[in-house]
């Protein structure tokens, strides 16, 4: 981190998992959470890391409202201060487990987008299970992304993690529909979405891999 953690302060952009309430009550009204604009429609970056995608893309999209997710607290912690010092409105960074947020406190159909640019890979055998884009996860994602031309967005430097989706992908294809990836708004010249994972491993040359996966009616 390159701020000291004292000096943070994740003002009204942070919200801790505590505040969410009993996890056991049903799903929140995540509009509750944009004061100023809670029509506008609604997307959801999984694992935001030192929020760099949500600052650009929430800095250029005013009219819609993001929501991330960040269970490291230090990175939580320096990506809703670098949002508040920006005076973004339209970001929301909670600090939660990205599964355990998604099935208890989220609506149906309610995100347009959801993100996931560079997720941990977890190269392991024995810890394949704990990654994050798998079968029962996409169906839950599913539930949440609006019919509405809702897509979720992947980006990765891992083959093996990226073929594993496939495969995963693969197993609810009445469910998705890939496609191929097309940037946000919060790329730069040449980038693929400019995150600092991005930023870091293109420096060391890697490739990328990248889909949409598009929600069937
Ligand atoms: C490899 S980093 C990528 C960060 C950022 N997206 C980027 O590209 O620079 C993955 C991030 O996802 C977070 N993360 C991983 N699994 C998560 C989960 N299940 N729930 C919430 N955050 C998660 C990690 O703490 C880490 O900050």
């Amino acid at each position: 981190m390159t701020h000291n953690a004292s000096t943070m302060d994740v003002g009204q952009v942070g919200l801790e998992n505590e505040a969410l309430g009993p996890f056991d009550q049903g799903p929140l009204n995540l509009q509750d959470w944009f004061k100023q604009t809670p029509n506008n429609p609604l997307e959801l970056e999984i694992g935001s890391g030192k929020g760099t995608f949500l600052l650009n893309q929430a800095n250029k999209t005013p009219e819609v409202n993001y929501i991330g997710l960040e269970y490291a607290k230090a990175y939580w912690r320096h990506a809703a201060d670098r949002c508040r010092r920006h005076g973004l409105t339209n970001v929301k960074l909670i600090h939660t487990e990205a599964d355990f947020f998604v099935r208890n406190y989220v609506p149906n159909e309610c995100f347009k987008q959801v993100h996931i640019y560079f997720p941990d890979p977890w190269p392991k055998t024995r810890h394949h299970k704990r990654r994050l884009v798998q079968a029962p996860f996409l169906r839950e994602l599913h539930r949440v992304i609006a019919f509405d031309g809702g897509q979720i967005r992947i980006a990765t430097d891992h083959a093996d993690y990226f073929q594993w989706m496939l495969q995963h992908a693969q197993q609810v294809t009445d469910l998705w529909e890939p496609l191929p990836f097309e940037s946000p708004i919060s790329a730069g010249e040449g980038e693929l979405v400019g995150t600092n994972f991005e930023r870091k491993y293109r420096r060391e040359g890697r490739p990328f891999h990248a889909m949409i996966l598009r929600k069937r009616a």
